[in-house]
Parts: structure tokens; sequence; C-alpha cells
């Protein structure tokens, strides 16, 4: 970051002196104010739950421009990427800052490729859990669980430890969601099969059984390639946000990222993908695009709590890039299948179209979102509802594990430690029990 000319001044109604603040230039983007010495200066701290006016970091990772709707990985348009190169192409990008060439790509894929299988005891500690556990919970404790059995990839401050604990936990977490998923359904583990794509890997893991050939399709590996590679990373959102604060008190990396996975459980982030498709689920029992109306009306209500899932961004005030390519695929997947006239995608088509052109969503600048379409592929491919979330999490992993290299290597790094503004009682003396 380069310092700026001007400076910032603060100053104050009350008489306490004023205090200049120095500014920073990014590359893009709004310029920051450093408030690091506000305190010190002052006694007095910032306020800002949500993080709505605050950067937490500086990263040369992720580019968001919320207005335009752009959205760069190391400087590359996610429309060049999703439709130009592949996630394994993307990893390296989001973990080493360049686009690997041929070779570069080859050794990569082949580190990775390598590193598919779990430890064999994993499937013992999955056994602990109930077969209808969520597949987020049961990720939340495996991701967790990595840490115990690798433990030549646990020290976050050795960068030969960082590195393999990138490739393992890019490499392990498809394996592990798959695992998660035959656990529910009762089906045998299927290994990793090196000689296929990472996507094609995944879908062989995840509907292949011992009795039968499976054959890999072609366009649904690639719709789950492209799916991927758009969860791949997105800023400070708030699960890097917790595996960047998670991490900073030194903790192992895979402890790191199973901080994220449970963040990313909720519905106002991860979850919204699967809420949006039981939203759809929800409207179409209720009599389908008829009852949008309806549905519309209670999402404006306040007092109802229903919002329209897949729609919104803390960021985005114009249409999400990632919904768009989202939207292609879409088509894509359901033409290979024969399923043009899906009722759920026909319905989510309905309720956009209503949206888009809704007051209360074009003065609020809600557009569509990237889970607004990924439910209704991932449903297409087979992968049940409970699972996208599992999904998004494996793609965001390489986003996760890059962010928090890049806090461990940078100079400025220290560990998070928010402060806040105190409301509750004063001092006070405890009254003996008989007397309370
Ligand atoms: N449906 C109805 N109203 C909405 C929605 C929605 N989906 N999203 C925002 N609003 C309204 C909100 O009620 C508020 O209205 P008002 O100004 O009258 O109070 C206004 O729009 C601003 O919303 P906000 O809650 O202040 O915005 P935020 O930045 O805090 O929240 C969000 C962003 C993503 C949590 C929210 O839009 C939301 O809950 N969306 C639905 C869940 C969803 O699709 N999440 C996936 C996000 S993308 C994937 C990811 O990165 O995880």
């Amino acid at each position: 970051m380069k310092l700026a000319d001007n400076k910032a001044t603060l100053s104050f109604s009350n008489g306490t002196p004023s205090v200049e603040l120095p500014v920073y230039h990014g590359n893009i983007g709004p310029d920051v104010i450093d408030i690091r010495k506000l305190y010190a200066q002052t006694g007095m701290f910032t306020y800002d739950p949500g993080f709505l006016s605050t950067a937490a970091c500086q990263s040369a990772i992720t580019y968001i421009d919320g207005d335009k709707g752009e959205l760069l990985y190391r400087g590359y348009p996610i429309e060049q990427l999703a439709t130009q190169c592949d996630f394994m192409e993307t990893c390296h990008l989001l973990l080493y800052g360049e686009l690997p060439n041929a070779e570069g790509k080859k050794n990569f894929t082949r580190t990775v490729t390598m590193h598919t299988m779990v430890n064999e005891q994993m499937q013992f500690f999955l056994r602990g859990f109930r077969r209808d556990a969520h597949p987020m919970a049961i990720m939340t404790g495996l991701v967790g669980a990595l840490s115990a059995f690798y433990h030549d990839s646990t020290d976050i401050n050795n960068p030969q430890h960082r590195e393999i604990a990138a490739i393992r936990l890019i490499a392990k977490m498809p394996t592990l969601v798959a695992m998660a998923y035959k656990y529910t359904v009762g089906q045998p583990y299927m290994y990793p099969k090196n000689e296929l794509s990472y996507a094609g890997n995944f879908l062989h893991m995840m509907f292949a059984t011992p009795c039968e050939p499976y054959a890999v399709n072609p366009v649904l590996e690639r719709a789950l390639d492209r799916i991927f590679t758009l969860h791949a990373d997105h800023e400070q959102n708030a699960s890097t946000s917790t595996v960047r604060l998670c991490g900073s008190s030194g903790t192992n990396p895979f402890a790191a990222i199973a901080a994220g996975v449970a963040c990313l459980w909720g519905p106002a982030h991860g979850g919204a993908n699967e809420a949006a498709l039981n939203m759809l689920g929800d409207i179409q029992k209720a009599g389908g695009v008829e009852k949008i109306g309806e549905f519309i009306k209670q999402v404006k209500d306040k007092n109802s709590g229903v919002k329209l899932m897949g729609f919104g961004h803390r960021v985005y005030k114009n249409y999400d890039p990632r919904a768009k390519l989202m939207q292609e695929t879409c088509k894509e997947v359901l033409g290979e299948l024969g399923l043009e006239n899906d009722p759920l995608f026909k319905l989510a088509m309905a309720l956009e179209k209503i949206a888009l052109e809704d007051e209360y969503f074009v003065s609020r600048k809600l557009y569509p979102n990237v889970d607004f379409y990924s439910g209704i592929v991932q449903r297409a491919i087979g992968i049940p509802v409970p699972l996208f979330t599992a999904i998004f999490a494996l793609a965001r992993t390489v986003g996760w594990i890059a962010q928090l290299n890049e806090m461990i290597g940078d100079p400025e790094y220290k560990i998070g430690r928010p402060r806040q503004l105190f409301t509750g009682s004063n001092r006070r003396d405890v009254t003996p029990l008989a007397q309370r």
C-alpha cells in the first residue's frame, strides 16, 4: 500500500485536539484511513459492527467492485477465468499469484492429485456421527480432525508446512465431502481415481459404486468445475475473515479452515444456496409461479422475517457477475439432462424477473447472487440439497488457505483483537446468595 499525499483530520466539537490520520492508496478501490494509532492518541475506538467501513487487512488476492458488478482474482476477471481456465489453474493463481504455464499446471495438478486420499482412520472418525447429521456438521468435524492426522503440516509459521497444508486441504476436501455423502446414504466410500480431473474425480467419488462402471459426464464435470471456480474466493467475506481471525492466534491451518467451514454454514452466507432451493421448493408446493406475488409481498413485509434467498449482497449493488455465469451453466446442464422444463428453474427465472422490476428490490439494489442459480445446477447434477454448502466449502477452501497464508506472510500481521463499546453494568458488589 502507498502512503497518500493527503491526510485525514479528525476534529471534535468538545475541544479535544484534532488528530491527523495517514491515508493509504491501494491499486484500485477506495483509499483507507489508518486509525491504528487513534486509541493511543485520543483514547477512543472506532465503532463499526459488521465492518461496513472497515478494511481489516491489505490483500492482493481478490478485488470486487460492487457497484460495477466486477470480480477479479489476482487481476483476472471472473468471466475470463470461468470460460478460459479450469479450477486447478484458478487454485494455482490464487495460491501463488500467477496462472501456471502448461508444465506448471501439469505439476500442480499432479501434486494435488497425489494427496486426494485421506488417512484410513478418517472413516472411523466419520462413523461417530449420526447418519442423519447435516453434512456441514460433519465437515466442520472432519476438517478440524485433519490436524490430528497430518502432524507434519500444522506449524503455521513454517512456510513448507503452510504449503503442504494448502495442497492437502485442496486435495482432500472433495474426498471428505463425498465421504460425508456416502456415509449418510449408507454406500461404500469410493477411493479417489487419479486419472480423473479434480471435478471428474469428485463426481466419481459421489456417484460411482463398486458394483458398476461409472462414466463422468463431461457437461456435468465442466459445470462443477465452473461452480468451484466461481466460489473459489471472494475477498474478506465472513468465512474468510473468520479463517484470518482464527489463524491470527497461530493455530494450525486445518483448525482455521474448520472455523471457516463453520461460518460458511449460516444461511446469510454459504447456506443461502440450500435456503434458496428450499424457498423455491416451498413456493412450488404452494402453487408455483402464481404464488410469486404473494411471496414477494411477504418478503417486503419487514415483520414476516421472510427474505428472498439468493438475492442481495453486502458488496454487490449490481448483478453478481457469478450469478450470470451460473445462469449460463444452469441452462447448459438442464439442456444436457433434458430438464429444460424444470419447474424450479422456470420459477427462479420468473421470480428473478419480477424482483428485478419491483421498486423494493430496485431501490435497495438487490440483485440475484451466485446462490440463486447454483442450487438448481447442483440439484440437477444429483447433489442432495443439504450437501450444497459443503460443495461451496470445498470450492472456497483454496481462497481461505490463500488468504490465511497471505496474512501469515504479511509483516504487519498481528493477532486479531477487536475492541468494544461497553454497555453493561458498572462495577457492583456480589450480594451473598441468601440475600439475593
Ligand atoms: N430479501 C429481502 N430484503 C432484503 C434482502 C433479501 N434477500 N437482502 C437485503 N434486503 C433488504 C434489507 O431488509 C434492508 O432493507 P431496509 O433498508 O428497508 O432495512 C436492505 O435490503 C439492505 O439489506 P441489509 O440486510 O442491510 O444488507 P446486508 O449487506 O447486511 O446483507 C445479505 C447482505 C447477503 C446478508 C442479505 O442481502 C441477505 O440476507 N440475502 C439473502 C441471503 C443470501 O442470499 N446470502 C448469500 C450471499 S452471496 C453468497 C456468499 O457470499 O455467501
